[in-house]
């Protein structure tokens, strides 16, 4: 049998950090199989996708700027999928292209192993932004019952049509409240790319958190934010978006591959050894 190709398609793609998750799970389970990061634009997306259906590849991720040029041309698409209004992960079955989105399961999925049971404590969640990162979570959010889901953003058109579409649990509210909402969130989430490595800082003052508070910050470069640093001083529980990237790996791997791996402390090592240093 000839060996199961997978691969990530985005432009630009060689920063991606995908194939160093799944040529770990590869070499773990001894899969004869690959990942393969591709470069594809936009344009060249339908193209692509052909040849997939046509057998060369069993599935694959998607990445920024086609999670959304994909979904109109798939044979079915998840309803989380249609919900977050983009594709992460593609697979083949029967001659068919198929799509999900594994970001909110990733981002919950690392959530519940950092603070198990958080969902029976937590009513109330504070979301930073309103891009398609902000669009997992809060839907992510929604699912899990939380009562509010407060959504900020920098621009409100934004924040306020998706909490429209979350639903009756979800508000926008002004980003100048942002640190006056601190003290009432069980869980305080960072969806925007402030913070990240060669972006602006993110000015949010914690100063209100109750300890124990969980606050999660979705960037990994550098894997503790300032927005972590200040969370883990004011004795709230700080998650980081490392854990996410991985979690929302698995759904793939166990499709494409019929294994369903586990996100391991030596995985996790071995992204952190390959992340930037500062
Ligand atoms: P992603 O898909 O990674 O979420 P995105 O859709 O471009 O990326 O969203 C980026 C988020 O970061 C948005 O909420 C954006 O706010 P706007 O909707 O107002 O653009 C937020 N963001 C990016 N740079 C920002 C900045 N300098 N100040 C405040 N918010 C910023």
């Amino acid at each position: 049998m000839p060996a199961t190709r997978c691969f990530v398609i985005g432009n630009p793609i060689r920063h991606s950090r995908s194939p160093v998750i799944h040529g770990h799970w590869l070499a773990e389970h001894g899969i004869d199989g690959s990942y393969e990061r591709i470069q594809v634009a936009p344009e060249h997306v339908p193209a692509f996708l052909d040849r997939l259906r046509a057998g060369e590849f069993a599935g694959g991720n998607v990445t920024v700027p086609n999670k959304e040029v994909v979904m109109p041309l798939l044979d079915s698409v998840s309803d989380t999928a249609r919900r977050i209004g983009a594709v992460n992960t593609l697979w083949v079955a029967d001659g068919r292209l198929h799509g999900d989105n594994t970001d909110a399961y990733g981002f919950l999925a690392h959530l519940d192993a950092s603070a198990p049971g958080w969902d029976g404590r937590v009513r109330s969640a504070l979301v930073l932004g309103a891009g398609g990162a902000a669009k997992a979570v809060a839907h992510g959010l929604a699912a899990r019952g939380l009562e509010r889901i407060v959504i900020v953003n920098r621009g409100p058109e934004r924040a306020i049509e998706l909490a429209a579409a979350v639903g009756p649990a979800a508000e926008a509210r002004p980003l100048a409240e942002a640190a006056a909402l601190v003290g009432e969130s069980g869980l305080i989430v960072n969806t925007t790319s402030l913070g990240m490595r060669g972006q602006p800082p993110l000015e949010l003052d914690l100063a209100a958190l109750v300890p124990g508070r969980i606050v999660y910050d979705i960037v990994y470069v550098p894997l503790e934010t300032q927005l972590l640093a200040q969370a883990r001083a004011l004795g709230g529980v700080p998650v980081d978006g490392l854990g996410m990237l991985l979690h929302q790996a698995v759904p793939g791997f166990a499709r494409w591959f019929g294994v369903r791996p586990a996100v391991t402390p030596a995985l996790r090592a071995l992204l952190e050894a390959d992340l930037p240093r500062s």
